[in-house]
């Protein structure tokens, strides 16, 4: 079960020891592949192509739509609105929610003290402008989300909660259905599913969320494309806050309509390359056995690399301990020495992994460590290359 044959990256590099999918993922062959057929045989621009290869362009467009809602278990593909990533689709739905006055002075905001800066700033520039709050839920001794504290924090003024369903820096899987069942008709729940569609199947309705977003290039796909998933009475009911080719009905010298779903939310010319990108990305993991296989790939590396940092003394682990309810991510503080001097350290043994406060800077606040060295795993990752990097870790 070594998938490092599918990945070109290692045919080309073939001493990197790749520790660093939870910043981005590396391509398949067949996504690189995909990518240059496009542009060579069908690349167009979507909407109003009478000619053929336009017409193929969409055909393509939609279909990368139309496997994410299967992923998603989302009814109707056109809810699948496609950004530049997850970054880009927070701020167009905290726009979008501003535009539409969804919050008025005093109402609340939930968010977890985990979050990635790209769940925290743009609802902070919110606060800024309306006079709404922002609360964080705590997470418990074991870096879970703390459900005692979310229960305590979700008053009446809470009007959004926005969690994500794995830390990008601990690993830990949120149990975000607990939080589905518990969230009131009153309330948008929204989950960043960006550190968690890599790693296992993720559903909608389960979840019983009303946005979901994420980014391609974590999943196998090109960078510059993601995802904002909307339950359609919402996408309907509210006026994007960016509009102009593309997303509209009638334009007059005074007003414009909106278009209908999905094109309203998507202003200006699309990703093309990145849908055609992500919709080989799906079809790749699902030839090798989909999310399951997945998970199964994973479990091992993740007991190994647990077992093996028993051996490093002088590092302490952020994050649980255990291999239940987590992803291969391991943020390690090495007592005394800065995470970029380990890093650099490691890159000169060709072991790639990432080093700072991982764009989580409340969250390090909360712990009291200042930075740490990121070590993620991905289908391609084996073993070995964990021996590799202990190799090196134990002499540092
Ligand atoms: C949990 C989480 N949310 C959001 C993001 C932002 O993704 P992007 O930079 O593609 O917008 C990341 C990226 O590391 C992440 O880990």
């Amino acid at each position: 079960m070594n998938f490092k044959k599918d990945f070109p990256i290692f045919k080309n590099n073939p001493d990197l020891i790749f520790l660093d999918s939870t910043a981005s993922s590396q391509k398949p062959a067949y996504v690189i592949d995909s990518i240059k057929d496009f542009l060579e045989n069908s690349y167009a621009n979507i909407h109003r192509g009478m000619y053929d290869i336009s017409i193929e362009a969409e055909r393509l467009y939609d279909e990368s739509k139309k496997i994410i809602a299967k992923y998603l278990n989302v009814d109707d593909f056109r809810e699948v609105i496609y950004t530049f990533n997850t970054t880009y689709a927070v701020n167009l739905l905290a726009l979008t929610l501003k535009k539409n006055n969804f919050f008025k002075k005093g109402d609340k905001i939930l968010l977890s003290i985990t979050e990635h800066h790209a769940n925290i700033v743009p609802w902070l520039m919110l606060k800024q402008e309306l006079g709404i709050e922002i609360d964080f839920v705590n997470i418990t001794e074991n870096f879970d989300l703390d459900f005692d504290d979310f229960e305590k924090k979700y008053d009446s003024k809470v009007k959004l909660i926005s969690l994500t369903q794995v830390s990008n820096v601990t690993g830990q899987i949120f149990d975000l259905e607990k939080i589905g069942k518990a969230k009131r008709e009153d309330t948008i729940f929204v989950v960043d599913a960006s550190q968690s569609i890599p790693h296992f199947s993720v559903d909608v309705k389960k979840l019983n969320c009303d946005f979901l977003f994420f980014t391609g290039h974590k999943i196998l796909a090109d960078s510059g494309i993601g995802i904002l998933w909307g339950k359609k009475e919402y996408l309907e009911k509210f006026t994007p806050a960016i509009s102009g080719g593309g997303a509209i009905g009638e334009v007059t010298c005074s007003s414009y309509t909106d278009a209908k779903l999905p094109n309203k939310f998507e202003a200006g010319t699309p990703n093309m390359t990145g849908a055609v990108s992500l919709l080989r990305a799906f079809e790749y993991i699902e030839s090798i056995g989909g999310f399951e296989k997945i998970e199964e790939i994973e479990k091992p590396l993740i007991e190994y690399f647990l077992e093996r940092l028993k051996e490093l003394k002088n590092v302490k682990l952020i994050g649980s301990n255990s291999s239940e309810n987590r992803v291969g991510v391991f943020s390690l503080v090495f007592e005394g020495i800065h995470s970029h001097d380990v890093a650099e350290t490691l890159a000169e043994h060709n072991i790639a992994v990432r080093s700072g406060k991982h764009c989580a800077h409340p969250f390090y606040s909360l712990v009291g460590e200042g930075n740490s060295v990121r070590v993620s795993f991905y289908i391609y990752n084996t073993k070995e290359d964990i021996d590799k990097f202990f190799e090196v870790a134990k002499n540092i």
